[in-house]
């Protein structure tokens, strides 16, 4: 089992996913309200690239099961049901819906590699259920952090950096690759106190600027959610762990 860090996904074409196994991060905030979402009974969440696709999509669907979910610059798009706060995405709202999801960077991650094999989204709220199941799996792994606008996001790399060092205690002997080897070393001197170093962050700041540090501390929560939300032909479930396929 090899591992490697992309730390922003924009220097790669979508072919270069194809076949792999990949693990999408956008601690603050997509992966964290996609795994929000589809833990509170969301049917699925589909991401899209573009506020364009989001409408076209919502428009081929029918009958109140649909919500338009998005941000641009962290707030609700205009014309949306939801914004990105994961904390909008209750049971109440989001019960037995499909969502389409549009964010500046962390759908535009996922669509684009949608090639892969295996894609599965990871925040820090579920990173013990993703490296447990990635041990299992003993496949060479893939993990993307989206970053802002191509360049390198620290909470990301903090979040690969600790999800690779619970891989390392249940396989000891996979190969890391030098991102790998540095995410780990970034995750241990600046992932000591997680809702501290976010707020730090440059995205964390400007959320907290536009009224979201209560986004802060749900994200900034370690293994409060054990689901591995899994992308397969468009839109992203639940992995079903009953079925012995997966
Ligand atoms: C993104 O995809 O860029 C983020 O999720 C932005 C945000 O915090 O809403």
């Amino acid at each position: 089992m090899k591992i490697k860090v992309l730390f922003t996904p924009n220097n790669l074409e979508e072919l270069y996913f194809t076949g792999k196994t990949s693990v999408a991060i956008d601690v603050l905030r997509a992966t964290s309200t996609i795994i929000a979402a589809l833990s509170n009974g969301a049917r699925e969440v589909i991401p899209v690239a573009s506020i364009d696709f989001a409408i076209k999509v919502s428009g081929n669907i029918f009958g109140g099961m649909t919500l338009l979910a998005g941000e641009r610059n962290t707030k609700m798009i205009e014309g949306f049901n939801l914004g990105n706060s994961p904390l909008e995405f209750t049971e109440e709202v989001i019960s037995g819906k499909s969502i389409i999801l549009y964010t500046t960077n962390g759908t535009r991650t996922i669509v684009k590699a949608k090639f892969s094999e295996n894609l599965f989204i990871c925040s820090f709220n579920n990173i013990s259920s993703i490296a447990k199941h990635l041990v299992k799996l003993k496949k060479d792994v893939e993990i993307i952090c989206s970053g802002t606008n191509g360049f390198f996001s620290l909470e990301d790399v903090v979040c690969a950096g600790k999800l690779i060092s619970q891989i390392l205690e249940k396989a000891p002997k996979a190969e890391l690759a030098d991102s790998a080897k540095a995410s780990v070393v970034i995750s241990k001197s600046f992932g000591k106190t997680l809702l501290k170093m976010l707020k730090e962050t440059e995205h964390g700041r400007l959320l907290i600027e536009n009224g979201f540090l209560e986004d802060l501390k749900y994200c900034s929560k370690i293994d409060s959610i054990d689901i591995i939300p899994c992308f397969v032909s468009g839109s992203i479930k639940k992995l079903d762990l009953n079925n012995p396929d997966n």
